[in-house]
């Protein structure tokens, strides 16, 4: 069942943070769905720009659209990771998506805040909800590159400034992640104070954490052992996934550690089988090993074993009625 994000963040917020995660085909979508189901957790999918010229953006809404029939428990939203002005308006008018990202985060102040204003009417009236972002995450964000160093952290006088003016839904904040595998070079150095500091002048409002991919360490090793040179790949801590829920983060967006699991399935499966040129068995086992790793992130995020309290407020019945 296709909801809107802000049905999911309104039972979510203070207790646990839903899971976000990008998907590019029907490999993804299938472990993806799994996983959600084994955790009976509800989820966020997303689709970037280039996840939707990747085959075609309807080839993309058409196989969600499918495991939403193959899986008819599974509560989602839909939303465009990361969009600019034009893909938003596109997004808004299919009539598929829940939700959309304005990102103008890379343009002053008062132009984020006219960019964000301008998509958040046309969303609204549509029924869409809307994430924008403020401060600039280190590291690649589809065409905008930022420097590690010189990551620009929200700032949480502009934050409740920006939300007020610019209409949006939702806020995703610059702690000190990045998107990628190579987050870190010393220690982690995220800046929760900030994320506590905008919950306590915006109490209520979701916020939204992007670059948060844990890169488990035994996935770097396995791919490197298998042919792989991801040297000095590193993380966030998943465990900083609930105390950041508690602080009003609604949704936490994990690409990355997905596409670890795909590259250690298919090193592995070809090194091992180099007789091989099936694509079917490895796929097969990447949709297994993708389902488990989305209920174990479901796990830490605190958002599994809430689907059927969620299917419950959203259909007016008791939890456990069916
Ligand atoms: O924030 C970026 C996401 O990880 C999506 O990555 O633009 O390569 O699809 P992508
Ligand atoms: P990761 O690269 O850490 O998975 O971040 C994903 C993300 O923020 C998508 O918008
Ligand atoms: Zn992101």
């Amino acid at each position: 069942m296709i909801v809107t994000t802000a049905q999911l963040f309104e039972h979510a917020y203070g207790k646990y943070a839903v899971g976000a995660y990008n998907i590019n085909n029907a490999e993804q979508i299938m472990g993806l769905f799994r996983g959600n189901i084994a955790s009976e957790a509800p989820f966020v999918i997303q689709i970037s720009k280039g996840a939707r010229s990747y085959t075609n953006k309807l080839m993309l809404e058409h196989m969600i659209r499918a495991a939403d029939q193959i899986f008819s428990d599974a509560v989602f939203a839909t939303h465009l990771d990361h969009g600019d002005e034009q893909t938003c308006y596109d997004c808004i008018d299919s009539g598929f998506y829940s939700s959309v990202m304005i990102d103008a985060s890379h343009e002053p102040f008062d132009e984020n805040v006219a960019i964000t204003r301008r998509v958040a009417e046309r969303a609204h009236a549509k029924g869409l909800s809307v994430e924008a972002e403020l401060g600039q995450l280190g590291g690649v964000e589809e065409d905008v590159s930022v420097d590690e160093d010189q990551a620009n952290l929200t700032d949480p006088k502009q934050a409740a400034e920006f939300i007020e003016r610019s209409g949006c839904d939702s806020l995703a904040c610059a702690i000190g992640t990045s998107h990628g595998a190579f987050k870190f070079s010393g220690g982690q150095g995220l800046h929760f104070e900030v994320i506590e500091a905008i919950h306590e002048l915006v109490p209520g409002f979701p916020l939204v954490l992007h670059g948060s991919s844990s890169v488990p360490q035994d996935e770097v090793e396995r791919i490197n052992a298998a042919g792989g040179a991801l040297k000095g790949a590193r993380g966030v801590d998943p465990a900083q996934y609930l105390p950041a829920a508690k602080m009003g983060v609604c949704k936490i967006n994990i690409d990355t550690d997905g596409r670890l699991v795909w590259t250690r399935v298919h090193r592995e499966f070809f090194r091992d089988k180099p007789e091989v040129f099936d694509f079917r068995p490895p796929g097969k086992i990447y949709m297994e090993e993708y389902s488990n790793f989305i209920a174990s992130r479901n796990e830490l995020l605190g958002s599994a074993g809430h689907l059927s309290e969620v299917r419950a407020a959203l259909s007016g019945e008791p939890a456990g009625v069916s």
